[in-house]
């Protein structure tokens, strides 16, 4: 039996009942359901680590928790809210973290799916957010799954876990289910999803 596969979310903001958090935990929910096991650093989390420098992890539990996670995931869901039609920077800062493993035998997020999810007030933040967390996940050299879920979210559309737009649950849903699936088609066949060393 191999091991789970591990899926690492990261995402959220301080609100309290945090409509990307919550959507975010619908992603992972659906990857559980596809048997990973799934470790979440929410908006909490995100809000306790330093600011990132080189060499910052060392000097912070949350921060060296967040690197080792990665550095053992088999796939991401990231989610953002949508701040000032771009990425927050809570979350971009929890990001930059990633840069620790630049001189890892898995460099960044080389062939790990990730899925990425953006709530937002309007549908103009949504698509320019996912554009920008698309970018920086081909930056890190990761695989964007084909569903990005933009979702315009209203007040009360996440309550109790549940998010009650059909069409967005649905979104949430298959982000998290896909990426649990390329992540068990990777670890079946490593090569495939690779880029292997890029001369710079
Ligand atoms: C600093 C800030 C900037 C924002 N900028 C935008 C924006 O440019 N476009 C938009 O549609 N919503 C914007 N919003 C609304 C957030 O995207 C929206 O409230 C988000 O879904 C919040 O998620 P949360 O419930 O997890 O806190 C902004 C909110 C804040 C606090």
């Amino acid at each position: 039996m191999p091991e789970k596969l591990s899926i690492v979310g990261i995402g959220g903001t301080t609100s309290p009942g945090s409509s990307t958090e919550q959507a975010l935990k619908i992603a992972l929910r659906a990857a559980e359901a596809e048997g990973a096991q799934v470790t979440l650093f929410d908006g909490a989390t995100l809000a306790a680590l330093p600011h990132y420098a080189h060499g910052a992890a060392a000097h912070s539990t949350e921060a060296a928790r967040l690197v080792e996670a990665v550095r053992h995931a088999h796939g991401l869901v990231v989610a953002s809210p949508g701040y000032h039609g771009s990425i927050s920077g809570l979350v971009k800062n929890a990001i930059d973290y990633i840069e620790e493993t630049a001189k890892d035998s898995r460099v960044y997020l080389d062939g790990l799916p990730v899925g990425l999810i953006v709530t937002a007030y309007g549908w103009q933040a949504t698509g320019s957010t996912l554009a920008t967390m698309r970018s920086i996940v081909h930056a890190l050299r990761g695989w964007p799954t084909p569903l990005g879920a933009a979702i315009r979210s209203v007040s009360g559309m996440f309550r109790d876990g549940q998010c009650s737009d059909p069409g967005a649950a649905m979104q949430l849903d298959l982000v998290g289910r896909q990426v649990a699936e390329f992540a068990r088609l990777r670890r079946a066949a490593p090569a495939i999803l690779s880029t292997g060393p890029v001369e710079e």
